[in-house]
């Protein structure tokens, strides 16, 4: 796609969905065949929702050990089959596939799903950084350009809207075990958050096992982590995740024309998160 500025991002397509450098598309057909556990917890998020956060503590509550490395995150995009096969039980696994897409075998056993949600404007910020710091993207697109690209889902894994309307859907009917958290309400009351994941999961913890696990997931630990393979990936060296960790960050980027567009286009979607996630920054 060639934005108005003349960035060009280049993505792989399959039927229409598309998928940044590091994914296989036939690999995303196979995983329809996938077979799910009725012990697995699914997280799912669009990219740069939390993906990582939401993984660390999802894991310390299920398995009470932090992962301590992004790359054991159990992606079911990027790890072959065989690998997650052979993953011990109870397995933590992530996806940012939209409902649709996400192999059946996980609602017909019941699992788990946790919908982490995040203010579409940081989202949209923090993908733009994220894509232009990556070697293997060869971005050099401008944030104007990438505002348009994000509006009109020409990035990997297409429309937050549309990610985004087919999970709140599917979470609304309550036909499937979908619980659904948002990056906001971890930032502002952590324990309140976690207690209530941990109910979802079935889960009973102590004040202290909460405790450690806010402070073993918190953003400067996690990123201080010395084996983040995604260092290596990067054009400043810098980790292109753990980037500022905050809410809001949407404001220094936003132009007053970007954030009508935006709130347009929510409408449209029929989107209406909770104010205080949206705004109250
Ligand atoms: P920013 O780019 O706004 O800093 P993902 O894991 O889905 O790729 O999301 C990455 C975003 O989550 C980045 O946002 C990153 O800083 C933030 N993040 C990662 N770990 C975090 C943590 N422990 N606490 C808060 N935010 C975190």
């Amino acid at each position: 796609f060639q934005d108005e500025n003349g960035g060009c991002l280049t993505l792989l397509e399959d039927a229409g969905y598309y998928f940044g450098p590091n994914v296989q598309p036939e690999h995303i057909i196979n995983l329809q065949n996938f077979k799910a556990r009725p012990d697995d917890t699914l997280v799912v998020t669009f990219p740069k929702s939390g993906t990582h956060w939401l993984n660390e503590i999802t894991s310390m509550l299920v398995n009470r050990y932090r992962n301590l490395s992004p790359d054991t995150m159990k992606h079911l995009e990027y790890l072959p089959v065989d690998v997650l096969d052979e993953l011990p039980s109870p397995r933590v696994l992530c996806t940012h596939l939209p409902y649709p897409r996400i192999p059946l075998d996980f609602l017909r056993k019941r699992c788990k799903i946790i919908v982490c949600l995040r203010n579409p404007r940081d989202i949209a910020v923090s993908y733009f950084k994220f894509i232009t710091n990556l070697k293997a993207w060869n971005y050099s697109g401008y944030w104007d350009g990438f505002f348009q690209l994000f509006l009109n889902g020409n990035i990997p894994y297409n429309s937050w809207f549309e990610h985004t309307d087919t999970w709140l859907k599917v979470a609304r009917v309550g036909k499937h075990n979908v619980h659904v958290v948002f990056y906001e309400a971890f930032q502002a009351d952590f324990k309140t958050a976690v207690t209530q994941l941990s109910d979802f999961l079935g889960i009973s913890h102590t004040g202290e096992f909460i405790d450690d696990v806010h402070r073993e997931t918190s953003f400067q630990n996690m990123k201080q982590n010395k084996e983040d393979y995604t260092l290596v990936l990067s054009k400043d060296g810098k980790s292109p995740i753990y980037r500022k960790g905050e809410v809001g960050d949407w404001m220094n980027w936003f132009t007053p024309e970007q954030i009508h567009l935006m709130d347009q286009e929510m409408e449209a979607w029929g989107l209406h998160l909770e104010p205080r996630i949206m705004y109250t920054l």
